[in-house]
């Protein structure tokens, strides 16, 4: 049988798993994530959780039809509840809105601890995500973007514990990027820039000074610069 291939945003967070972990991926879904790393045979522990009995049952028809379904335990929970007792120490959760994935966090303040790892891929609210990492004294320790379907996306990892205080623009593209010189980066710069700009431009037309936004368009037009060092 073929191995399980994921799309390139699952396959750059499944790339950040590291090895020897014991896992829960939230939010599984279609469960291609946890089938992938059983096949893969890294991790000592998988385990695969979804809010919705749907999304469950078609995590456990993937594990069949792959004949994983021994190696990953499956969970109908919301969260993270329920998981305190698997010794995990990576938690992987992708594909949900930053508001989201920060409050099952909060609702699990067991995942702050110096051993786990968090690799996460919000869809948006990126900055709320960036500032809770920050608060939980998470830092990010790497972080890289994937193109899929024409967009691009953000997946970062958080280990160990530590002072995190990203700048206004790092909440958004994190120092990381800059560091390993990701070739999306400064298509994703742009995008952020002109999203941004357009937000301040409709808050001045009403009169409302938002100095976080400017920061933090400022700190993108600095890394754009930096950026373009590299990628000429
Ligand atoms: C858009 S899908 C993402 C699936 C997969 N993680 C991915 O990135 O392709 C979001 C999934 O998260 C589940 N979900 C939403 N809120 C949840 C929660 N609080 N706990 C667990 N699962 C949740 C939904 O039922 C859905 O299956």
């Amino acid at each position: 049988m073929r191995e399980t291939k994921l799309s390139p945003r699952l396959s750059a967070a499944a790339a950040f798993v590291p090895e020897g972990a014991r896992i829960a991926d939230i939010g599984t879904d279609h469960g291609y994530v946890p089938v992938y790393l059983a096949e893969k045979g890294i991790c000592r522990f998988i385990a695969a959780s979804d809010i919705n009995k749907g999304p469950l049952s078609s995590a456990i028809r993937t594990a069949k039809e792959r004949n994983a379904e021994d190696k990953i335990t499956f969970l109908l929970t919301d969260g993270l509840t329920g998981m305190e007792d698997h010794n995990l120490d990576t938690v992987l959760i992708a594909g949900m809105g930053g508001e989201t994935i920060v409050s099952i966090l909060e609702n699990a303040p067991w995942t702050a601890k110096d051993n786990m790892t968090l690799i996460l891929q919000p869809q948006t609210k990126i900055p709320e995500v960036s500032e809770y990492l920050s608060k939980i004294k998470k830092p990010v320790t790497d972080a890289v973007l994937a193109r899929d379907a024409g967009r691009l996306y953000l997946i970062i990892k958080a280990a160990g514990s530590g002072a995190y205080e990203p700048t206004e623009a790092e909440k958004y593209a994190p120092r990381a990027l800059l560091d390993k010189k990701d070739s999306l980066l400064p298509e994703y710069l742009d995008s952020l820039i002109f999203r941004l700009g357009r937000a301040k431009a409709a808050m001045a037309g009403a009169n409302i000074e938002n100095e976080k936004l400017t920061e933090a368009l400022t700190g993108l037009e600095a890394m754009k610069e930096e950026a373009a060092i590299w990628h000429r």
